[in-house]
């Protein structure tokens, strides 16, 4: 097996794949569940001081689901978890006497510095592996001047993690980041200026999942009303993906990657775009802790086919090949080849190319597409929409450089 032990700001974890900070790790319980299930990691649910007030409102999910797969997105009006610090504590000093091999980070929000500094202090000497701030949160938190009130200002993102580092004598701290942000490369910038030790991309994306057509309220129905909730799962990992890649190629900083990692090709290409960890949430709460299995398998016999003999050797291997969109060749010609053989007729990519693109696909007697070389530009929509796996291909196009 190859060695998918790996180290994030001078932490080693036996494995990648780590458990966000959500409800799978709001108490020890779940947490030593998934710790016997085969997770290298987990950071527990944001927790608070006692003075700060945490009242849910219920139903607190909504899902998206799209073409009959269930929870393509999933959006959640939860806030920071109803556990305080003394409880919190608690958990780190349960989990790490139990799986001392593990990694528990905890995270943290405070609403001033001495909060901040408290939180540190108690789970440090509770003996937790790291510590991770939300100043992400898009929504409750923010009307309070938290979360990602923090996340979207690199000068308070800088002022608070300068308070958390100030206070942490003895584990890492890592800044967990909002995708709302014009530019998130700033704020990685302005957490690499405060001396905090690493970055988390990202927490979810603000959103209004649905309307109910028959009500006319917005999903989720609390009581008549909903509100502006966070968005997770698949559909936020392009997001993600991006973010994670622009700080890798911006700053130098140790990242943990999360947002819409579902298997071990999602972690495998986070890590390829720089990630050293990966953190898991919405996939989780939808298939439980047992996916761990599938993700190690699957991360192992990937490295095993590529030769590679440590889960190390992924770690930014794509970045080189991300450049600037006017740094793109233009002399790079293709076309569309399509594989009339495989083909099943359904005519989507004509569809796609008489009315998206280039009208460069005509349909035979027999009802089989044909590529009219001269009019394709090689945009790559027919293959895009075709269901049948490599049955259109882009192919240099003749004479082209
Ligand atoms: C119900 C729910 C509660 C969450 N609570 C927290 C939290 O307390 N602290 C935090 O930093 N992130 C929280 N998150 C965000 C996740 O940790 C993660 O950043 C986000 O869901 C994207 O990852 P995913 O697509 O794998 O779910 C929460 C997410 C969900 C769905």
């Amino acid at each position: 097996m190859a060695d998918l032990s790996i180290e994030f700001c001078g932490v080693r974890f036996p494995n990648p794949f780590t458990l966000a900070a959500a409800p799978p790790t709001d108490s020890a319980e779940m947490v030593a569940r998934a710790f016997e299930a085969g997770w290298g990691g987990a950071i527990l649910k944001t927790t608070s001081v006692e003075t700060e007030v945490v009242e849910l409102a219920y139903p607190m999910m909504a899902g998206l689901d799209y073409e009959e797969k269930k929870l393509m997105g999933l959006e959640n009006i939860d806030l920071i978890s109803e556990r305080h610090i003394g409880e919190v504590e608690k958990d780190v000093r349960a989990l790490k006497k139990e799986y001392p091999d593990r990694v528990v980070g905890a995270s943290i929000m405070g609403a001033k510095k001495e909060d901040w500094q408290e939180l540190v202090r108690r789970l440090e000497a509770a003996g937790v592996d790291f510590i991770e701030c939300s100043f992400s949160c898009p929504h409750g938190m923010p009307e309070r001047g938290m979360g990602s009130t923090i996340g979207q200002d690199p000068e308070l993102t800088e002022r608070t993690a300068r308070w958390v580092k100030e206070a942490a004598k003895r584990v890492p701290v890592v800044i967990k980041l909002t995708p709302q942000i014009a530019d998130i490369t700033a704020a990685a910038r302005a957490v690499k200026r405060s001396g905090a030790d690493g970055v988390c991309a990202i927490n979810t994306l603000k959103s209004l999942i649905g309307v109910d057509l028959d009500t006319f309220v917005p999903y989720p129905n609390v009581g008549g009303y909903s509100t502006f909730g966070g968005y997770s799962g698949p559909a936020i990992k392009p997001v993600a993906l991006r973010c994670v890649a622009e700080i890798a190629k911006a700053v130098d900083i140790p990242i943990a990657a999360v947002g819409g990692i579902s298997t071990w090709r999602d972690a495998a290409e986070f890590l390829l775009v720089g990630a050293t960890n990966v953190q898991l949430c919405t996939a989780v709460m939808h298939h439980g802790f047992r996916i761990i299995e599938d993700l190690i398998d699957g991360l192992d016999v990937y490295l095993e086919e590529k030769g590679m003999r440590s889960v190390k050797e992924l770690v930014g291997r794509s970045l080189p090949y991300i450049v600037e969109h006017s740094h793109l060749s233009r002399r790079h010609k293709v076309v569309a080849a399509i594989n009339r053989e495989t083909c099943v007729k359904d005519d989507l990519c004509y569809i796609a190319c008489r009315d998206g693109g280039h009208q460069a696909i005509e349909l035979d007697s027999n009802r089989l597409p044909k590529v009219d070389e001269d009019k394709c530009k090689g945009c790559g929509m027919c293959a895009t929409v075709c269901p049948v796996y490599d049955c259109i291909q882009l192919r240099p196009k003749v004479g082209a450089v």
